[in-house]
């Protein structure tokens, strides 16, 4: 096992700072086992963004350009937390200086992109390199335990997947131009929210092979020039100048995965919901459902039931639950878990990996770069559908 692990964090914005918080908790979750962990740098081209960063969650400097970090040698792992299109350049460039990396979803911009880096990924990894892409979700109790009760039997066959992941930062005229609305449709509230939504909806019902009915639509068609920097959704000062929205505020479409089919909703317009991603899963033998805006329980209802009381039951998630028991510093029901501590669910997972503890004393690993090209595919249909008119395409 590595001696100490130093690690840094590319990117300073919305998510950014989540990961940042995430390795500085890494080694308070469950019982000792990591080596110790510097928290070295924060890369950002935005120096007051950076260094405030830095200061604030206790990394010991911050740079300004992603190839300092490339070539320190006291950093071993990073997370690549910047906008989609620059994913590519400064993974490859820290893979091929033996960097572990951890990079936020999507894996890219475009397909070509992200198979260019899943090549890079397994070149690195033949030398002992590690490149993971951030499912965050995955390490929601609520979604592993919907997946529980789906390998145990107990919704009976699985017949159909809704979700919906609706948020409104897009929903206002005045919010800023950024690089979250350019780029072709499918990159817009498809590949920001319905990214997540494609991995759940896996993880829950099995691969997707076909999807159909795709639909895009951008609601704002102009938005301000920002005055300064725009971080995650922020709003602030505008110009008076606009530049055009090329992608899209709103995607829908269906799809066929391995257990069942579903619908897919996602909107970057759905005023009054900050972050609403929910989830449902009706089997013959009952059914589940989750929801971020509550992510501390699951409603369930089973079949099993007397008739005059079947309905959902809200569940409090706690020790009982996948992702719980031993792993919080308040390990008790009901306590609640949010978006920010799946992060660091996530950083942990990785240094464990990295640190060389085995799969079986770790948690679920996190997920590779072939897992980022598979769920890019299945946004690439959707696009494809959407062009042809919501015919059904084959995903991969
Ligand atoms: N897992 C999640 O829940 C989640 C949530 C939000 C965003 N994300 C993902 O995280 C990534 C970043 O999104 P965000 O909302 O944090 O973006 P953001 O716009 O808030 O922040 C991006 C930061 O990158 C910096 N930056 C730009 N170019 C850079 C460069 N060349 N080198 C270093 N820094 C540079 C910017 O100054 C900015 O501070 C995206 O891939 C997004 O999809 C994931």
């Amino acid at each position: 096992m590595n001696a100490s692990i130093g690690v840094a964090v590319i990117g300073a914005g919305m998510a950014g700072k989540a990961h940042a918080a995430a390795y500085r908790a890494a080694s308070t979750l469950y019982a000792p086992a990591l080596p110790p962990i510097r928290l070295v740098a924060i890369g950002d081209v935005f120096e007051p963004l950076g260094s405030e960063t830095a200061q604030r969650f206790g990394f010991e400097r911050h740079v300004a350009d992603w190839r300092d970090i490339a070539a320190a040698d006291d950093i071993d792992v990073v997370s690549v937390v910047v906008a989609n299109s620059l994913h590519r350049e400064i993974v490859e460039g820290l893979l091929a200086a033996g960097k572990h990396v951890l990079c936020e979803k999507p894996l890219s911009d475009t397909l070509e992109n992200a198979r260019s880096m899943a090549e890079a990924a397994r070149r690195a990894e033949a030398s002992g390199t590690i490149a993971r892409i951030g499912f965050s979700y995955l390490r929601a109790p609520g979604i592993a335990f919907i997946r529980q009760l789906i390998d145990d039997g107990r919704l009976g066959e699985v017949l159909h997947f809704s979700g919906r992941y609706w948020t409104d930062y897009g929903s206002r005229t005045d919010a800023p131009i950024s690089w979250r609305y350019q780029g072709p449709n499918g990159s817009g509230a498809l590949g920001d929210v319905g990214s997540h939504l494609g991995y759940i909806a896996e993880f829950l019902c099995g691969p997707a092979r076909e999807v159909s009915g795709g639909r895009f639509h951008t609601a704002i068609t102009e938005r301000p020039k920002p005055l300064g920097q725009v971080v995650g959704h922020s709003r602030g000062g505008a110009t008076d100048g606009t530049a055009p929205v090329t992608n899209d505020d709103y995607a829908s479409f269906n799809a066929e995965f391995a257990h069942c089919v579903g619908s897919i909703e996602v909107s970057r317009v759905a005023t009054g919901h900050p972050n609403t991603c929910t989830v449902e899963v009706f089997g013959s033998g009952g059914a589940a459902r989750w929801s971020q805006t509550n992510p501390a329980q699951v409603e369930v209802m089973l079949n099993d039931e007397h008739a005059d009381v079947a309905g959902f039951r809200t569940v409090a998630l706690g020790p009982a639950h996948p992702h719980y028991a031993g792993g919080w510093a308040m390990d008790a029901p009901g306590v609640g878990i949010g978006q920010n501590d799946l992060f660091v669910h996530q950083a942990r997972a990785l240094l464990e990996e990295v640190a060389g503890l085995p799969a079986a004393q770790s948690l679920p690993r996190c997920r590779t770069f072939d897992d980022g090209v598979h769920s890019m595919e299945v946004l690439a249909a959707v696009a494809e559908s959407a062009r042809a008119g919501g015919a059904a395409v084959a995903v991969g």
